[in-house]
């Protein structure tokens, strides 16, 4: 069960802004277990439209852009500016803020993909470490307790070793042109200049291939990928089948779509191994299927018995109550927070979240998809119409 902290963080998130997505559940994650206050903010992309943002949410302090905020957080006493800083932008501007953040000696909480090269992931990572600063990132499928759940019995050995992992995601909300519809969470993830190399890949299967990492543990050695773009004129992928090596000799298939029609956030892992398999799906995140080796079906709950320790602990009400996407996401921000108190000197345990070396690996899978996908090396053709 996860606890109150003794004070929360100060606070400051470059995007969000009235009208974004991700930042509004940020603010959220932030505020449930009151380990942060959100002080300040330049939340869009001009800066009426960032003042106006700040104020309609009540912020005390609004600034026209992260430089500003960055500059005029500086120039308080120490114990009254911002410690940390949400990066909930576009793709393109996770890099340049996030290494302003740091050089100004601010800890960082980056939404993903991390940056638009594995290169400036790097850099990143190695500045934190010299600054001792934190760098998490929000794979916020990692918070959910059923896929603490999952990882705790891989790593006690459950399933033995793991012979295939399969992970899905699938959405259907750009199975027509929305860029052109001015739909604007669309629009800069249609446009390569804001999303990066990736499109269906860096924005889904980045959080696929990190759950699939994250509860396996299994490093990957090699990948091969077959994207296409479905919807004429888009100029990313919107649809990514991956065949995945694993260092010891397991495989798996990693799939990652946005034009699958009917589909919402359908992610889902399977995981099977020598002694059992188990299932996970984001949309029915309580319950974690479980079939061991010549034995009947189980099925954990969040909150119900049989648990380990790590999947109790991120739990925050009792079995029966749905707990889903919100809790999972706060739960990260609560770690995140132990992991800068943590980091400030206080004698606190670091959280247990992903950070920003589990953000260049996913750049990393990111680019071998995209040099992978553009090879043909791996397909055999078949005689078309010996078979009729
Ligand atoms: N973890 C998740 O589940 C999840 C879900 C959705 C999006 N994301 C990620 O979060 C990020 C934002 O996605 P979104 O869907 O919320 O996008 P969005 O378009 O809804 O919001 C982006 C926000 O950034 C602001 N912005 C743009 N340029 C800016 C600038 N120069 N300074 C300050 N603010 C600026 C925009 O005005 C807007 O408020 C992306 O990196 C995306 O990949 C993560």
């Amino acid at each position: 069960m996860l606890r109150e902290p003794a004070r929360s963080i100060r606070l400051g998130m470059v995007g969000g802004g009235t009208d974004a997505f991700i930042g509004g559940v940020h603010r959220m994650a932030a505020r449930l277990d009151g380990a942060y206050d959100l002080l300040a903010g330049a939340l869009s992309s001009t800066a009426e439209r960032s003042l106006a943002s700040a104020e309609a949410l009540g912020l005390s302090r609004g600034y026209g852009s992260y430089q500003a905020m960055l500059e005029g957080e500086l120039d308080l006493p120490e114990g009254e500016r911002i410690e940390a800083v949400s990066i909930v932008t576009p793709n393109h501007l996770h890099y340049p803020v996030a290494r302003a953040a740091l050089e100004a000696g601010m800890h960082v909480i980056c939404d993903k993909p991390m940056t638009l090269t594995s290169k400036e992931a790097d850099e990143l990572v190695e500045l934190a470490q010299a600054r001792g600063l934190v760098l998490a990132v929000t794979y916020n499928y990692t918070g959910y307790p059923m896929v603490r759940q999952a990882r705790a019995m891989v790593q006690a050995g459950e399933l033995g070793a793991i012979r295939k992992v399969v992970v899905e995601y699938h959405q259907g909300w750009l199975a027509t042109k929305a860029e052109a519809e001015g739909v604007k969470q669309a629009t800069w993830r249609a446009d390569p200049a804001k999303a990066g190399i990736a499109g269906a890949m860096g924005d889904i299967g980045s959080h696929a291939e990190n759950l699939m990492s994250t509860v396996t543990g299994l490093e990957v050695e090699a990948l091969s990928a077959d994207t296409t773009r479905f919807v004429p004129g888009r100029a990313l992928e919107d649809d990514a089948s991956i065949l995945v090596r694993f260092q010891g000799g397991a495989r798996g298939v990693l799939l990652a779509t946005q034009v699958a029609v009917g589909a919402e956030n359908d992610l889902r892992i399977r995981v099977f191994g020598e002694k059992g398999s188990l299932t996970w799906h984001q949309e029915e995140p309580n319950r974690l299927v479980h079939h061991p080796l010549g034995e009947p079906m189980r099925i954990y709950t969040r909150g119900g018995p049989g648990l380990h320790v790590q999947a109790e602990d991120a739990s925050r009400i009792p079995a029966g109550h749905p707990e889903g996407f919100l809790e999972a996401f706060a739960n990260l921000y609560a770690e995140i927070a132990s992991s800068i108190r943590a980091a400030q000197g206080e004698q606190v345990t670091p959280g247990d979240h992903p950070t920003g070396v589990e953000g260049a690996r996913g750049m990393r899978f990111i680019e071998a998809t995209v040099a992978s996908a553009a090879s043909d090396v791996k397909w055999t053709p078949l005689p078309v119409g010996a078979s009729s």
